[in-house]
């Protein structure tokens, strides 16, 4: 596996250095509300998980199973919702967690769903995030590191399935996406 990665953008230490803000920030921002996680699945188990064990507050966690990728490098656009309901958010103070914003695609259609639900507030946060490549009006609230547009795995990402359990974030050898894309 260590052999697929061109070089390793962000080791454990510096994940988890950062995710010590991102929580103190979290912690603050809810200290008088009572935090509805959303985790979208399977990317954001990971970070989901180191990041909540460092946020002292009562809150409540339900995941949703979102494809989007079917498999390729290129995002399709398309969002599938793996189950027929929403988790109930009304009138809840609700956080999505993901493990990347790229095009948007999937964060947006996250949001539309729970938006029906009537919560109190939605923000979105995310370990990285793809500047240059969104097609959709959606930003993050809490962003764990920018990155440019190149394709990486690890700490819950994934290529083909493969490469999630990765405890660093690595940009995957380009040849090995140009096989697939043929
Ligand atoms: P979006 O809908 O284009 O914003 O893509 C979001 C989803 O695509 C993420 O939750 C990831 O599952 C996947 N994704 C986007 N960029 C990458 C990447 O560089 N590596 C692995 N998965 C990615
Ligand atoms: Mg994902």
């Amino acid at each position: 596996m260590q052999s697929d990665i061109e070089r390793v953008l962000f080791d454990g230490p510096a994940i988890h250095k950062r995710l010590e803000e991102m929580a103190a920030q979290i912690t603050a921002d809810y200290s008088d509300r009572e935090l509805t996680v959303i985790a979208i699945l399977t990317g954001s188990l990971m970070f989901m998980s180191d990041l909540l064990r460092r946020i002292p507050l009562p809150l409540k966690l339900d995941c949703l199973s979102v494809v989007s990728y079917h498999g390729k490098t290129q995002p399709s656009g398309e969002v599938i919702f793996k189950q027929l309901d929403v988790p109930d958010v009304a009138d809840r103070d609700v956080l999505i967690v993901d493990d990347i914003l790229d095009t948007g695609h999937t964060l947006a259609a996250v949001r539309k769903k729970l938006d029906i639900a009537k919560p109190r507030s939605i923000r979105i946060c995310v370990l990285l995030s793809k500047r240059k490549r969104r097609a959709r009006d959606v930003d993050a609230d809490f962003v764990g590191f920018e990155i440019d547009d190149e394709f990486i795995v690890g700490y819950g990402l994934d290529f083909m399935e493969r490469y999630r359990n990765l405890p660093y974030v690595g940009v995957l050898r380009k040849e090995l996406l140009e096989q697939q894309n043929q």
